[in-house]
């Protein structure tokens, strides 16, 4: 099943029946909101609006092992991140999509683990798999994050935006930064002399929690500003919010079309994420 974590609003397309809605109770506490379960064709789509309904949650107050671990408790088994981000490379313009193949970390104060256990082997149980056992036995865990994004649905990502006729980068280094704060013109400075193309403030610890669970998971972007300092003129959350606005419609027939082409059944390195990562 795949979850889908963006902006309010994101469910509301035409071709996808909203069903119910569910509030999930999760050992981390409370998720960003209740999920909506809704039905595309024959396939369930779980949706989560990332800050809550009405925007209640700033980026280094999000919940995010709740809502990383209501998908998993409802079943969900791939998600797709929907975010905004800010242009710091010069070909990455307001507007683009961005289907990032990796991040740098400038995040200060998150939880980034479900695994923070003392070591205490418990044999005897029989578990439903590799979360279940690692957490029960409080196990420590490193995770290889090389490649953080599932291959498969980054392919199927890049397909629907290249079906839609979007203008689109199928790669890119996302670097994520605490927020809620706006960057300096120095820290973006810095940030593209390091190589790095796109800013934002929600795709770590996000990508790296579900990745614990073994859970496939692909980020779209969407361009919604230059970086601080490659704009003239000072950032506003106004300008975010218009850009997210006019790309709304366009990120749904780019979300349709990738819940066509992301196959049923596949296999890939994200299930395998855990073999030998635990001590
Ligand atoms: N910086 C950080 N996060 C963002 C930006 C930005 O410029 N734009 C949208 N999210």
């Amino acid at each position: 099943m795949i979850g889908i974590i963006g902006g309010s609003g994101l469910y509301n397309i035409e071709g996808i029946k909203v069903l119910e809605e569910v509030k999930v109770e999760t050992p981390f506490g409370e998720p960003s909101d209740s999920y909506i379960v809704a039905e595309y064709k024959d396939k369930k789509v779980i949706f989560l609006p990332r800050h809550g309904r009405g925007h209640k949650f700033p980026p280094h107050l999000i919940n995010f092992r709740a809502n990383i671990w209501g998908f998993r408790k409802l079943g969900v088994n791939r998600i797709l991140s929907v975010s905004a981000v800010g242009g710091i490379n010069p070909n990455f313009n307001p507007g683009d999509f961005v289907i990032s193949d990796n991040f740098v970390d400038f995040t200060k104060s998150r939880i980034q683990t479900f695994y923070e256990g003392i070591y205490s082997k418990d044999s005897d149980t029989n578990y439903q798999d590799e979360v279940e056992e690692y957490l029960n036995t409080k196990r420590v865990v490193h995770i290889d994050v090389t490649e953080p994004f599932c291959p498969i649905m980054r392919e199927s990502l890049i397909k629907a935006c290249r079906e839609n006729g979007s203008k689109f980068h199928e790669k890119g280094v996302y670097v994520a930064t605490e927020g809620p704060r706006l960057e300096t013109k120095a820290e973006i400075k810095m940030f593209s002399n390091m190589g790095f193309d796109i800013v934002g403030m929600t795709l770590v610890p996000e990508v790296v929690l579900a990745r614990e669970l073994k859970i496939h998971f692909g980020s779209i972007s969407i361009v919604t500003n230059l970086a601080a300092g490659i704009s003239e003129n000072r950032l506003t959350s106004d300008e975010v919010v218009e850009m997210m606005h006019k790309k709304n419609e366009e990120i749904k027939q780019v979300i349709l079309k990738f819940l066509d082409i992301l196959p049923d059944n596949f296999n890939c390195q994200c299930e395998e994420v855990l073999k030998g990562a635990a001590i």
